[in-house]
């Protein structure tokens, strides 16, 4: 008897020992058939039963079964761990420190966008915006840039092909009241767009993309973004706009950054003026840095748009983003913008 329960005691042990080295599908099945199989140990110690005196064979058979209940209770737990685990075990290591889900963000100069829209609309700015794909009108001819002037050359623009189904014709070889589409090169486009839809006073900064068949280097893409000011009112004068642009480099790049105006030429201004900013670049290669044109909205253009230049009059800029998130960022090379390398694009 005693011999017996000895026995059946050690196949218990060794169950729960080979049961807690299974590692895989394969070594539980092999456990299966080893210890619960037809010619199992388990079924193995029925045999004890047949020998034992006849009193004695109620405990054992108890005992016996008990024994081969609990092993296929913890056969089938192993079995529903396994599966879910994909069948290999350990299931989860619960030391494994757990990985950061990557969920992205904003892009840096959508980011530098959001900023100047928002400081300029403490400013009382609305903000705007515009078709990419214009027309020459809005592009070229309202602003006061006649068929004549080179900034209209098909190698300086994105001309679309129009679809005559005759060929293409090119911004050369067309009949006057021909509008050919192009990929706006600024976003002063924007500013007629307003003025058509809305009667002064104006006060909107438009931020958005732009295209010039530029060659890519440093500080030039084929792409890149403008933030264009517009503001129509009675009695406006240059002092509104360059205390304006004054006080935007002040509460952007801080109180004590340095702007200066020079005088310019730009079609759709005058007197027009460029904008440049004290560069801290280390190494001693600090310098001005143009941010972009403005000046006094030229009367030709309030005509084109039917407001009178004799009762209102207005200013405007047009500045470029990139270079503005690069002075505000000290990023040295523009192409990172677009390259899309997400050690550069994380910093931000
Ligand atoms: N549109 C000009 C450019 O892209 C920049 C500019 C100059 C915009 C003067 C203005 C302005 O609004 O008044 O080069």
């Amino acid at each position: 008897m005693a011999d017996a329960l000895t026995q059946i005691d050690a196949v218990a042990q060794q169950a729960d020992q080979e049961l807690a080295a299974v590692a895989n599908a394969a070594q539980l099945e092999q456990f299966r058939i080893k210890f619960l199989g037809a010619k199992g140990s388990i079924k193995g110690l029925m045999t004890l039963l047949g020998q034992a005196p006849k009193d004695q064979k109620p405990l054992i058979g108890q005992r016996v079964n008990a024994l081969k209940d609990r092993v296929t209770e913890a056969f089938e737990a192993r079995k529903t761990a396994l599966a879910s685990s994909g069948g290999e075990a350990p299931a989860v290591d619960v030391t494994e420190p757990g990985l950061r889900p990557a969920i992205g963000g904003r892009h840096i100069l959508m980011k530098v966008a959001d900023e100047l829209t928002e400081l300029f609309g403490r400013m009382g700015f609305a903000l705007a915006s515009g078709p990419e794909v214009e027309d020459e009108f809005h592009n070229f001819i309202a602003l006061n840039i006649p068929a004549s002037h080179p900034a209209r050359d098909p190698l300086d623009n994105f001309y679309l092909a129009p679809e005559t189904g005759e060929g293409q014709s090119t911004a050369l070889d067309r009949t006057p009241d021909e509008q050919l589409m192009l990929l706006r090169t600024q976003t002063s486009t924007v500013q007629i767009r307003v003025m058509e839809r809305t009667k002064p006073p104006i006060r909107v900064v438009i931020p958005g993309r732009v295209y010039r068949p530029d060659t890519h280097d440093d500080t030039h893409l084929s792409m890149f973004h403008q933030l264009e000011a517009l503001v129509i009112d009675r009695d406006v004068s240059m002092v509104d706009l360059k205390s304006t642009i004054l006080q935007f480099v002040h509460a952007y790049f801080g109180p004590e950054t340095r702007a200066r105006f020079r005088p310019s030429f730009f079609p759709f201004t005058e007197p027009s003026g460029e904008v440049d900013v004290w560069f801290d670049f280390p190494g001693g290669k600090s310098r001005w840095v143009e941010l972009g044109g403005c000046g006094m909205v030229h009367p030709n253009v309030l005509k084109a748009v039917g407001i009178d230049p004799e009762v209102f009059s207005g200013w405007a800029f047009g500045f470029g983003i990139e270079r503005i998130a690069m002075r505000k960022y000290g990023i040295s090379n523009i192409r990172q913008f677009v390259e899309n390398d997400i050690r550069f694009l994380r910093q931000f």
